[in-house]
């Protein structure tokens, strides 16, 4: 933890749930509630409510749900203490400095001049690009339909004819020459000292997610070589750690993210509406950046040339992404090269269709493969179904690769039984099919007995929250140790003991996770949808029943593991007499 849990819950408590999320999302006060249309899932009518009381907002369509710093951990991607961060800024609250080392403080130092040293050059150039001297460079990007907006949006800007100026703007805003030459910006010549390499170029100012300018892209004006020329990495240009339009594709909210090969890709596609597309830093994609990718989204789709180096690159990504597990998709740009020309020439639905219609990427894969084999030879034919059988190995999962084997015979027109064959052979030769390489989806929880504990202890939990005066009438019987799953017992540990002491604040309970999925499901421990009863007589069966199923299964988990946990024994003897108790009892609610 960063911050104190003291620090956490003042922020938290300063800054309204209700005000924070009606910034993102139309709320409509209905009863105790707030409620809109939810932003982590498309709908129309309003199944997200805001809780102005509990401070925590659910969703009953897709069951988002948090407090405050969840919500905006979910929707801005921040991580915790960005969240944090963000929010006591917000509320004008003061965050202690986090303790440094005189090593670690050298080295903040030096990254912040770094950015602030690259901060000062984008906006030079910005200013090139719209000055006199600029006039070239804001032609080609007229020329390439780029409107101001857009290349206001990406801070385009422009490199003179002049290397030298750059450098002198530098050093007149007091940033030395070392700092230049280390930033990447300029470079000692023998016969004019320090001079900028960006020359002659339109500028992208590269930005990670928190939109601070780490590095330049720039291509040159008529034809020079390199045709693109990128900064060097410094300490805070990291070309595998990075992606270009990440700051903005994070927010965009479409389900996928577009991985483009170039700057001026991702941006022709922002401005046509595609605000997901991102594209690498003039290497080639990175398992970092797959991961990277994996915070804002499952799905990828590859938007690269449709030349032979464009279906290579594809080729490679697929597989990274496959290996981080991500599904990749490719999109087919044809007849033009990439998705700027394609996107001038049919437009912004044309292109959505090709989104839609997006190749599953191990069908692309063995189709390129096709291309490689004359189909009307046998032996070739023969080679390159063997080499489709070794393919399909790969796939771990019984059930998916028996799917893509049907799948392929079908399209390949290759027997079925054949083609299982040759596969099974080579699994067998292989020493079985390979190891799972990606950790598989969570399966769909089950509805086992398991399960119907879980669930009466989220009722009951969701039951105090709503009527916290409950809670003298129960603690008799259940404990904080009767929760029997980790997360739900921490939970149930925090709220018992606010309620010991006449508090009630289940929303801090929440940002004492700093996981964004431990947050949503001790969230979501808190709406739980309670039975529907209309009598007294049957809420107060329906309450006992929830105390007995927590206690009976309490009292079976720790008479399991007497002799081998020190405190079972005192759980069990409390938990038969409070069974006993419990099962003749009965339990007003009034
Ligand atoms: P392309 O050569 O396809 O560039 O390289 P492009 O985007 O079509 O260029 P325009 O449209 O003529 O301006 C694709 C991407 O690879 C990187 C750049 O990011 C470029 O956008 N690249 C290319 C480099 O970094 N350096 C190079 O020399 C060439
Ligand atoms: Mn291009």
């Amino acid at each position: 933890m960063y911050y104190s849990d003291e620090l956490v819950e003042e922020v938290r408590s300063k800054n309204d749930i209700v005000d924070v999320v009606s910034s993102y999302v139309r709320l409509q006060k209905k009863g105790a509630n707030h409620w809109g249309c939810c932003p982590f899932h498309n709908e129309k009518t309003p199944s997200f409510s805001v809780s102005s009381s509990k401070q925590m907002y659910y969703c009953f369509g897709c069951h988002a749900s948090g407090n405050v710093y969840t919500f905006l951990m979910q929707y801005e991607h921040y991580t915790f203490p960005e969240a944090v961060k963000i929010l006591a800024e917000r509320a004008g609250v003061n965050l202690p400095e986090v303790e440094y080392s005189a090593e670690q403080k050298a080295k903040a130092d030096k990254r912040s001049q770094l950015l602030a040293v690259n901060k000062e050059a984008a906006t030079f150039f910005y200013y090139q690009l719209r000055s006199p001297h600029g006039q070239k460079g804001y032609q080609y990007l007229t020329e390439r339909q780029l409107s101001e907006e857009t290349m206001h949006k990406f801070g385009l800007g422009y490199a003179g004819l002049n290397g030298a100026m750059l450098v002198k703007h530098l050093r007149s805003k007091g940033f030395s020459d070392a700092l230049i030459k280390e930033a990447g910006l300029a470079n000692y010549t023998e016969r004019d000292g320090l001079l900028s390499q960006f020359w002659n170029r339109v500028m992208f100012p590269i930005q990670d997610i928190n939109h601070r300018v780490i590095g330049f892209g720039g291509r040159v004006m008529g034809k020079g070589e390199p045709k693109y020329l990128n900064s060097p990495e410094t300490p805070v240009f990291d070309k595998r750690r990075n992606l270009y339009g990440l700051n903005f594709a994070r927010t965009a909210r479409s389900g996928n993210i577009i991985l483009c090969e170039g700057y001026m890709d991702v941006i022709a596609m922002h401005q046509a509406g595609f605000t997901q597309a991102v594209a690498s830093l003039g290497t080639a994609f990175t398992m970092e950046q797959a991961n990277l990718l994996k915070r804002y989204t499952e799905k990828v789709l590859l938007a690269y040339d449709s030349d032979g180096a464009g279906v290579k690159a594809a080729l490679r990504g697929i597989g990274i992404l496959r290996e981080a597990g991500l599904t990749g998709k490719v999109i087919n740009m044809k007849p033009y090269k990439d998705p700027d020309e394609f996107i001038k020439n049919l437009g912004r639905e044309a292109f959505q269709e090709r989104i839609d219609q997006a190749e599953n990427s191990f069908f692309f894969e063995i189709r390129m493969l096709a291309e490689q084999y004359d189909q009307q030879d046998p032996e070739q034919k023969t080679q390159f179904h063997r080499e489709i059988a070794r393919k399909l190995c790969a796939f771990s999962e019984d059930v998916e690769r028996e799917n893509y084997l049907e799948a392929i015979a079908d399209k390949y027109n290759i027997g079925f039984e054949n083609l299982r064959k040759l596969v099974n052979r080579y699994a067998a030769q292989n020493g079985d099919v390979r190891p799972a390489e990606r950790p598989r989806q969570a399966v769909k929880a089950k509805q086992g007995p398991e399960e119907n504990v879980k669930k009466a202890q989220r009722l009951l939990l969701t039951w105090i929250t709503d009527e916290p005066q409950l809670y003298p009438k129960l603690c008799k019987y259940i404990e904080p140790e009767d929760f029997t799953d980790e997360l739900y017992r921490k939970v149930a540990e925090r709220l018992f003991a606010d309620l010991d002491r006449g508090e009630f604040h289940p929303a801090d309970i929440i940002s004492t996770f700093e996981d964004e999925k431990e947050q949503q499901e001790a969230a979501a421990l808190f709406h739980t949808s309670l039975p529907e009863i209309s009598t007294k007589q049957e809420r107060e069966q329906a309450f006992r029943d929830v105390l007995l199923t927590i206690k009976r299964n309490s009292y079976e988990y720790y008479t399991s593991r007497l002799g081998t946990d020190a405190n079972a024994l005192n759980q069990v003897i409390a938990g038969k007499k409070a069974l006993e108790q419990l099962a003749v009892m009965h339990i007003s609610l009034d």
